[in-house]
């Protein structure tokens, strides 16, 4: 996947910026608060995900802008394609955003045309943050390969917010019974041993990745392990193709813990509290890890699941480096440009020299203004 060309003016700081990127290496340089990072998340937009700074709509017009234009076009395997979204700040609500000349309801619905993966300082928390971090990485990666999974994923926080509720109530002695319950939990349990199954799945996949990865980090000193933790099966491995079956044991789950969830209120067991525990040398990475350590596996993680989707999908994914490079050793930042060479690559850093030479393309950022050279 490669973006030929990208503008935007009015997206936060961005200002009348058109920029041709090189196919492989594109370096971004600047002084801190230029808008590196804004570029970066202008890109990511342009995958149908949501800020991975989580900023709100109304905060990607530029303060002194009355609206945000970013274009993209790009080549994958099969064909250029072309991405336009335009925003006003008189309603922020109504986008105009076309996909190859066709206009497109939702950001969400650009999900799975333009691969990309980004990695930014705060993927840290994938190591040593709480699951729900972990889930995050799990998911997304996973939707990026399977767009139905996102279905599933919403589906099931709308069961178990309806679910979450009548337990509440039944708690208070609204007056609702035990045995309404179940028509939410038949239905958590065939969402959920479905999810369980797609990120179990994506969990042994990437373990693949990240072993042989994570073994060239530490010069074969290390032996990084990761697999998918279940609230709700002991070990899924050998069993995910018997979905109907886990989904009686996730429904049995369900059951048996229906007092504990009055008691708290919620609902304690399911996918929505499972995580991804990833070991090395047997050890928790998230409680025994050093911060080397930890950095490593986010980092092999993040490599997987950009060859993952180059090696399923035959399109490399275009890989956004907001900042990581400085936190890394010269080891690691080679490892890094090493395992990338085959992807187009944009990378922001403060101070070019820390790449050495590199084949592409040197942008200036200053001010919100991009400039080649
Ligand atoms: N909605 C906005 N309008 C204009 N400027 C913005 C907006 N949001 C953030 N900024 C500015 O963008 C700059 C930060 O840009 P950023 O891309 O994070 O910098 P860096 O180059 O350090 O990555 C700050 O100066 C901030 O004030
Ligand atoms: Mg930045």
């Amino acid at each position: 996947m490669i973006i030929n060309s990208f503008s935007a003016d009015g997206y936060k700081n961005l200002s009348d910026v058109s920029i041709a990127p090189h196919e492989k290496m594109n370096i971004f340089c600047g002084d801190n608060a230029q808008g590196k990072t804004n570029l970066i998340e202008a890109v990511w937009l342009m995958t149908g995900c949501r800020s991975f700074r989580g900023t709100r709509d109304r905060d990607f017009i530029g303060f002194d802008k009355d609206k945000a234009d970013i274009r993209l076009d790009f080549t994958d395997s099969f064909r250029d394609q072309q991405i336009a979204f335009s925003v006003k700040k008189s309603n922020v609500r109504e986008k105009l955003i076309t996909l190859n000349g066709v206009k497109i309801p939702l950001l969400s619905r650009l999900f799975g045309s333009l691969k990309c993966v980004v990695f930014t300082p705060e993927d840290l928390f994938i190591a040593k943050g709480s699951p729900d971090n972990r889930r995050s990485f799990i998911d997304l990666s996973a939707s990026q390969l399977k767009k139905s999974f996102v279905y599933a994923l919403n589906k099931y926080d709308n069961l178990l917010g309806q679910r979450n509720a009548l337990i509440k109530e039944i708690a208070f002695g609204s007056g609702h019974r035990i045995d309404e319950l179940d028509v939410w939990d038949v239905q958590l349990a065939k969402t959920g041993a479905y999810i369980s199954v797609i990120r179990d799945t994506y969990c042994n996949n990437l373990n693949i990745y990240t072993d042989s990865l994570y073994n060239k980090i530490t010069d074969g000193k290390e032996k990084m392990q990761l697999y998918y933790q279940s609230t709700i099966y002991r070990k899924l491995e050998g069993r995910t193709d018997h979905e109907g079956e886990l989904a009686e044991i996730y429904y049995s789950k369900l059951k048996n813990h229906v007092n504990d969830d009055l008691r708290a209120g919620y609902t304690l067991h399911g996918v929505h509290r499972d995580d991804v525990i990833a070991t090395i040398n047997g050890l928790s990475a998230r409680e025994f890890g050093s911060q080397g350590q930890q950095r490593s596996t986010v980092l092999a993680m993040k490599l997987a699941q950009a060859k993952i989707i180059r090696d399923q999908t035959g399109d490399a994914p275009v890989m956004l480096l907001d900042d990581v490079l400085s936190e890394l050793d010269t080891a690691r930042q080679r490892f890094i440009l090493e395992n990338i060479d085959d992807m187009q690559v944009f990378i922001t850093c403060c101070d070019s020299r820390v790449l050495g030479d590199v084949k592409g393309k040197i942008f200036r950022v200053s001010g919100g203004k991009i400039l080649e050279g």
